[in-house]
């Protein structure tokens, strides 16, 4: 479908630019989940500058952060309808639309973020996007928060049977569910928005999210452990309301792959420079505050939960599910 945004030079092209641009032409609401001060946040917003920029005011962005507009998997829907023309779900967000994107939250199945961009910029990532494209959305880019941490109140994880008995918040995820499953943990799905507020009045005991999540919601002031695990990668789908996509002239299609090429370059930028900083400042609340006790694991601790987690992905090799094909290849991606 990108295609047709290049070379096509058009004829009237002298004439048209006597014309002034129309001001707020298209509306373009961006819609997510999390802080501005996130990964996510700051490319949505380096996004909104730059598709101005290029679309000089034709297209006016508006980014609603902190679910103010959509939760989690609900802006799937709105999407659909064109209500909301944005949105970077992270990948178990679309387990209803195309499971298989749950590829990316496998524990332990990717080395290290080249390794993860290596396949998402390959041929797994275009299979990915290809689907997501057949239901009826523009998949424009993968963009990175971060490796997942876990975070506890009832007792340190240092291996995986620690985590018996407890309850843990989980994205709307097979992946994750049988991830806590198999370690005899209590998975409950809750939309992220909720996440605080639940582990500040105890219905759930942990959870496992990235560092910049964890930080800008402080998640970190109502736990007790938090355990340096790496265990899984958190990353996001940017996709547009196909409807919003047909509805804007080719120029305005070239400016709105233009910046978004930009913005997935910073963002990965930001992904690293917010994990880095922001895991500092949690270092300094848990030295100043005394309630937070920060884990770091041996590599044999690190191994144990490798061993007790990996054990799911078999469960995943029906291609309605993930696909063995996806999950090998990604093993087989150096
Ligand atoms: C979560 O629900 O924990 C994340 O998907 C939030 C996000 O978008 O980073």
């Amino acid at each position: 479908f990108f295609s047709g945004c290049k070379g096509k030079e058009k004829e009237h092209k002298v004439e048209e630019k006597k014309d002034a641009p129309i001001l707020g032409e298209y509306i373009l609401k961006f819609s997510h989940v999390v802080s501005p001060n996130t990964p996510k946040g700051k490319a949505a917003s380096f996004f909104e500058k730059r598709l101005e920029e290029l679309s000089e005011g034709r297209i006016d962005v508006q980014v609603y952060p902190s679910s103010q507009l959509y939760k989690d998997n609900a802006v799937l829907k709105a999407l659909k309808l064109d209500t909301v023309q944005m949105a970077a779900p992270s990948f178990s967000k679309f387990g209803k639309i195309v499971p298989q994107l749950a590829l990316f939250d496998l524990p332990f199945l990717f080395k290290d973020m080249a390794h993860i961009h290596r396949v998402q910029d390959g041929k797994e990532g275009q299979k990915l996007k290809d689907m997501v494209n057949a239901k009826g959305y523009i998949a424009l880019a993968f963009w990175d928060n971060n490796f997942k941490q876990l975070s506890s109140s009832k007792k340190p994880l240092i291996l995986p049977e620690d985590a018996k008995g407890q309850k843990f918040r989980i994205m709307s995820s097979k992946v994750l569910e049988e991830q806590f499953n198999v370690i005899g943990a209590n998975p409950q799905m809750m939309p992220f928005s909720e996440v605080y507020s639940g582990l500040q009045q105890g219905v759930i005991d942990g959870q496992e999210n990235t560092i910049s999540n964890i930080y800008t919601k402080k998640f970190h002031e109502v736990q007790k452990y938090l355990t340096m695990t790496n265990h899984g990668y958190l990353g996001y789908l940017v996709v547009m309301s196909e409807e919003f996509w047909n509805s804007l002239p080719q120029d305005l299609q070239k400016a709105v792959v233009q910046a978004m090429k930009e913005a997935t370059a910073k963002q990965r930028e930001y992904a690293q420079e917010l994990n880095a900083k922001q895991f500092n400042l949690i270092k300094e609340y848990a030295k100043q505050s005394g309630k937070l006790e920060i884990i770091n694991l041996t590599k044999e601790q690190k191994d144990a939960w490798r061993r007790a987690v990996s054990k799911i992905y078999p469960d995943f090799y029906d291609s309605n599910k993930i696909g063995e094909d996806l999950i090998k290849g990604v093993l087989a991606t150096e």
